[in-house]
């Protein structure tokens, strides 16, 4: 506990990204975590395959529609913490995962497009949570949207106006954004965490871990802060 999913119909939105950024940062500061790969293509799998997984890390890569419930659930015995990479589509298996969710975050960059795959999201979190509101009224499942690949120096007027619409909409989202950057990228190709890439070949690689650490501390945060409101129940 908790188990945090990754989900977004949208292809490309950040997701893998991400999620092994937060699984990463939770295992450096000792933290036992479980990173569930529930895309078929396996892109954790092919990650750790660079040799550079932390000792906390576990990574789990046998999961189908039939299993995930029980591998999140099962893993969630063994570890503090489970990511879940979800695969970039509406497909019967990321509503499995929301139903074992603790937290959801919904990637997203930030365009008036991709805000709108963000809420085919929110719209599955909305489904899950009356089914569970039917016997308990006040259901909530917390969620946050993050903002990804968003520049480092500017917010575009795009990004500006999907936070308002958002505001108004009452859907939270992280102030933390993962910014567009080369380590990011270069994790995956070098197939290495963000602290064992080499400067002389990626560049602004402290930037990265302080942008990646805040983003961190602040998922660590919302969940406290969604578990201090008494009104969370998993499906049974
Ligand atoms: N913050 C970032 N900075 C730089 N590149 C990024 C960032 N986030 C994602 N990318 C790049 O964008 C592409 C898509 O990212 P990623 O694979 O994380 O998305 P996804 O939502 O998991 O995609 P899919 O739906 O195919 O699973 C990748 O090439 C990745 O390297
Ligand atoms: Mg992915």
């Amino acid at each position: 506990m908790p188990s945090i999913i990754f989900a977004s119909p949208k292809g490309g939105a950040g997701k893998t990204t991400s999620a092994l950024i937060l699984a990463t940062q939770i295992a450096k500061q000792g933290i036992a975590v479980t990173i569930i790969d529930a895309d078929p293509n396996h892109p954790v799998k092919r990650w750790a395959k660079g040799g550079g997984t932390p000792e906390k890390l576990t990574i789990v890569s046998d999961v189908t529609e039939a299993n995930i419930a029980d591998q999140i659930e099962e893993a969630a015995g063994k570890t503090p913490f489970v990511v879940v990479d979800m695969e970039g589509t509406a497909a019967t298996i990321v509503a499995y995962a929301i139903a074992e969710a603790d937290f959801v975050i919904i990637p997203t960059q930030g365009s008036q497009l991709d805000a709108e795959q963000a809420s085919n999201a929110l719209r599955l979190i909305r489904a899950h949570e009356r089914g569970i509101q039917k016997h308990k009224p006040d259901y909530k499942l917390p969620y946050a949207v993050l903002f990804t690949r968003t520049s480092a120096a500017i917010t575009s007027r795009d990004t500006k106006f999907i936070r308002k619409s958002f505001e108004e909409a009452g859907v939270f989202y992280f102030r933390t954004e993962l910014n567009e950057r080369a380590a990011f990228k270069a994790m995956f190709s070098f197939r290495q965490p963000l602290e064992a890439l080499n400067p002389a070949e990626v560049s602004n690689i402290p930037k990265a871990i302080e942008n990646a650490e805040a983003f961190t501390s602040e998922v660590i945060e919302r969940i406290r802060s969604a578990k201090a409101t008494p009104d969370k129940e998993k499906v049974a």
